[in-house]
Parts: structure tokens; C-alpha cells; sequence
């Protein structure tokens, strides 16, 4: 299992045991699209065989991130030194004060990256900063305001200091880990809205993981995930859902309370789905109980 160490809300990483024991990991594919990327827990860890696998997010932060390690520019010890020379510049951030004025100096850093993306490189400092950041933000939500600036708070730290040895030593393994798969060269990174996808979900060489902002639960237009996702996207993922002849695994609520996700149960019900029951293992990040309501969360495959 490839644990990425950047912490993303939502991330899928404790359902992959579960998911392999339901996958036939032979059949052969020629790409693997993870089309809500995140974390990217499902594309390095997902058992399926294929030829290139694809990383997508709307939010450019770790498509950048990935897209750099995958390039090798790095040697793997500098990627580590890099963790601990942040951490030793700013003390090891037992004080919130501490972790606004990193997040500001990263802001500065991360803008540059976005805007000059192609001549910029990242530096291995860039990536240790933010792997300490969406560690220290509170629920690892990764938010950003008008301007393109993280504006997460400070997730409270009652220790000395929010890292410690140990820890900083677990960040090092699965960064290596993680930078050594990338090297492979088998992946390749895209930051667009799904729905430019469409042609793949009509391609039966492709198996795409869809584990898309969950919507049952947000009022009329709430928006998820920066603001690109909203109720008519999601109409527009299920339409292409419901077509597709390309084979998928889909996360989702089945219901929320007394509400049902008549959208999916259609679907399950056409496409004849195997349907894996999730909200029993602990919280996605999602939130399982919301307003004392009781929730169902699945994974479907199509395959
Ligand atoms: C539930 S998270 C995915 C978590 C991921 N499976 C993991 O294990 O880390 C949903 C992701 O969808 C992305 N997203 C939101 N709107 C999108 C869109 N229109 N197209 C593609 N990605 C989008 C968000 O930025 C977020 O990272």
C-alpha cells in the first residue's frame, strides 16, 4: 500500500482492502483515470492491471506536486532533508502563530507556482511545506479563498510541538515511497472538470475511480471542493454514469436519513452494480452521522 502523506479530506485509503477483494485484478485496461484525484490514494493503490494511469483534480495543488516528483529531478534524500529543515526552521510549530505565518510565506510561494506553472520548479522545500500544511490545517480541508490563497485554519495542537521524531520520520518513508512510484513514469496529471472526460467514459479500455464531493447532503447549490462542484454537475456526472461502457468504481451516499440517492439506486438498478456497503468502517471525512442522521455510504463497481 502506497500511503501518501499528503492528508486531503475524503481520502479513500481505508476502503482499498476492502475494494481489492471485490476487483478482478486481471483484467487488462489501458488507462486507469482517477478522475477526482485528491489524495490520490485510489490511483496508487487501486489492484487492477493497466498500462498508464491518469491523476485528476480541479484543484492544481498536488497534480503539480505529483507531476514534478514524476520527473525525478530529485534525489530522494533531498526530498527528506527538506522535512526536516522546515520543521527545524520554524521549531517544530507547537504555536498557532507560528503556523499563520508559514501558511502566509507558502501562499507567496504556492501563487507563484500556479501562475508560472511550466517554468517554475518546485523545489523540494515546496513539497515538505505542503505535506506539514494539510497536515496542520484543521480536518484537512483544503480550501481556498477568492484570490487563490489557503485559508484552512489551525487544526490545535495541545503538545510541546505538532511534530515530533517519529512522525517526521513516518512523513520521510512515505515520501520516498511515494516519490519512487512517481519515478516509475507510468502516470500522468491533469487539473480539468471531469466532464472533459466524457469521451473516456464511453472507452472500454478504461477504468476510471469517480469519488466525487458528496452532494445528498449540502443545501440547494452548496459548493464543495473550492467551488467546482455544485447539484447540476452532479446531475451531469450521473448522466454520464449511466452511459458509460467503461468499467468504474463510484463512491457515494446511498441515503442520508430518510433521504435516498434516487440518482444511484436508478443506476445500481440499469447497470446491475455489485453495491459494497463502506459506512461501517470509520468516518470517510465525509462525516458518517450528520445531524444525527444516520448515513449510508457504498462503493459501486462496474466491471
Ligand atoms: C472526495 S475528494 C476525493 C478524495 C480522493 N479519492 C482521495 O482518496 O484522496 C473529491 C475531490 O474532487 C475534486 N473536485 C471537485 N470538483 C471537481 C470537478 N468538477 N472535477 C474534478 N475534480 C473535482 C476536489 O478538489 C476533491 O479533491
Amino acid at each position: 500500500m502506497i500511503k501518501t502523506p499528503f492528508n486531503w479530506v475524503g481520502k479513500k485509503s481505508k476502503h482499498i482492502d476492502l475494494l481489492s477483494e471485490h476487483l478482478d485484478r486481471d483484467k487488462p485496461y489501458v488507462r486507469f483515470i482517477d478522475l477526482f484525484m485528491g489524495s490520490g490514494s485510489l490511483l496508487f493503490n487501486v489492484p487492477i492491471t493497466y498500462h498508464t494511469g491518469a491523476g485528476n483534480d480541479t484543484i492544481p495543488l498536488l497534480s503539480h506536486i505529483y507531476q514534478f516528483l514524476s520527473w525525478g529531478i530529485y534525489l530522494p534524500e533531498e526530498l527528506v532533508m527538506a522535512i526536516y529543515n522546515t520543521l527545524e526552521d520554524w521549531n517544530w510549530f507547537g504555536d498557532k502563530k507560528l503556523y499563520y505565518s508559514f501558511r502566509e510565506k507558502w501562499n507567496v510561494e504556492y501563487i507563484s507556482i500556479i501562475n508560472g506553472y511550466g517554468e517554475y520548479k518546485i523545489s523540494p522545500q515546496f513539497v515538505a511545506k505542503t505535506i506539514l500544511l494539510l497536515k496542520m490545517c484543521s480536518n484537512s480541508m483544503v480550501r481556498f479563498n477568492r484570490k487563490g490563497e489557503f485559508n484552512q485554519g489551525y487544526r490545535g495542537c495541545t503538545k510541546e510541538s505538532f511534530f515530533n521524531e517519529r512522525s517526521a520520520s513516518n512523513i520521510g518513508t512515505d515520501l520516498l515511497i511515494l516519490s519512487e512510484e512517481l519515478r516509475k513514469g507510468n502516470y500522468n496529471f491533469t487539473t480539468r472538470s471531469f466532464e472533459s472526460f466524457e469521451s473516456s467514459f464511453h472507452d472500454q479500455s478504461v477504468f476510471m475511480a469517480i469519488d466525487p464531493p458528496y452532494t445528498l447532503d449540502i443545501g440547494s447549490n452548496g459548493t464543495g471542493y473550492g467551488g467546482h462542484y455544485n447539484h447540476e454537475k452532479d446531475d451531469l456526472l450521473y448522466k454520464l454514469l449511466n452511459s458509460a461502457s467503461c468499467d468504474y468504481v463510484f463512491f457515494n451516499y446511498l441515503s442520508v436519513g430518510d433521504v435516498v440517492n434516487e440518482k444511484l439506486m436508478h443506476i445500481i438498478e440499469n447497470n446491475n452494480l455489485q453495491v459494497i456497503d463502506i459506512s461501517k468502517q470509520t468516518s470517510t471525512g465525509q462525516k458518517r452521522k450528520i445531524n444525527k442522521k444516520v448515513v449510508k455510504e457504498v462503493m459501486v463497481i462496474k466491471q
